[in-house]
């Protein structure tokens, strides 16, 4: 039997997220919103692609959570996306509420389901997600890293004229001003950034890297990144249905790791068929430790202030 993704929010990262699983055949996709028609409409316009792109998945739509019931997989894109000027952080009143009546909802319906949270801002929100729902914290995990590292990875190949193939990259701490593009561990081909590139190069492609979601936003006036996100989401949940076993850099719940504790913050991760299987717990400077713990405070202020 295929196995069964709900995506929850059918605005741009939720339809784009449901699109890709969809092209790829990877489960049948539910995307519910509290919006009436838009995940119905959107949900069948992708099915419809299905013959073209030869996939032969279910996809609809619906705005009752009984439809998503005994989901694998939940992707959770609800709530509200940022404004020109604003930062992830504006956000957390208003999301914290959607994600805490949506984890509700979830965990009512697919009690074993992994979660794949998006939301801004990630790192709090997929606090909120793990104290509501009461989950092992193995499954529930944040897109964040693999996006950064994406656009840090696509930066650097542009400027040495590369295939973004050759191009590995690990951005970790939270998602927010404060992440942590980690330098050393970056290589072209093997090749270390550090041999290739010099440092005020680096440096200037660490600040676009995370100002990378502010650009786009900038761009758009309405609204914030969906491609890159979702095919961020489609790596992890790549990862996890075909227990690859990958590691990627997502955010996770530490109990101590890189002297972290009580937080969710970008970490390498291996993931599987169990979602997280392992932190991996890299080697880190005293400078990439300090950029790690300030990053992880700038967690802790948001967590503190809804409580979670
Ligand atoms: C981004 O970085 C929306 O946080 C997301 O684009």
């Amino acid at each position: 039997m295929r196995k069964k993704i709900t995506v929850v929010g059918s605005g741009n990262v939720g339809a784009s997220v449901a699109l890709r699983l969809a092209d790829r055949e990877l489960a049948d996709v539910v995307m519910i919103d509290i919006l009436e028609g838009i995940p119905q409409g959107k949900g069948l316009d992708i099915l419809q692609a299905g013959p073209v792109m030869r996939s032969d998945v279910q996809v609809s739509g619906t705005n009752d959570y009984k439809d998503t019931a005994n989901s694998d997989i939940v992707v959770v894109t609800a709530g509200f996306p940022r404004q020109p000027g604003m930062s992830r952080d504006d956000l957390l009143m208003k999301n914290y509420e959607v994600i805490k009546g949506t984890t509700e909802k979830i965990v009512q319906y697919s009690p074993n389901c992994i979660l794949v949270m998006v939301t801004n801002p990630l790192d709090a929100m997929c606090q909120v997600a793990l104290r509501v729902s009461k989950f092992a914290k193995h499954r529930v995990i944040g897109m964040a890293g693999v996006l950064d590292s994406a656009r840090f990875r696509t930066f650097i190949a542009q400027e040495l004229n590369v295939s973004v193939e050759n191009v590995q990259a690990f951005v970790l701490g939270g998602h927010g001003d404060t992440m942590v593009p980690l330098v050393r561990y970056s290589n072209v081909a093997g090749i270390p950034l550090t041999e290739l590139m010099d440092s005020a190069t680096i440096a200037r492609i660490v600040q676009r890297t995370r100002d990378g979601g502010a650009e786009i936003v900038k761009y758009l006036k309405a609204g914030s990144a969906f491609y890159a996100p979702s095919a961020a989401v489609l790596e992890m949940v790549d990862a996890i249905l075909k227990d690859k076993k990958k590691i990627l850099p997502c955010a996770a719940y530490l109990e101590g790791e890189y002297g972290i504790k009580g937080l969710f913050v970008g970490v390498p991760v291996k993931l599987g068929a169990k979602g997280i299987e392992q932190i991996l717990e890299v080697k880190v400077t005293p400078e990439e430790q300090a950029a790690m713990l300030k990053s992880a405070e700038a967690v802790r202020e948001l967590v503190d202030v809804i409580k979670v």
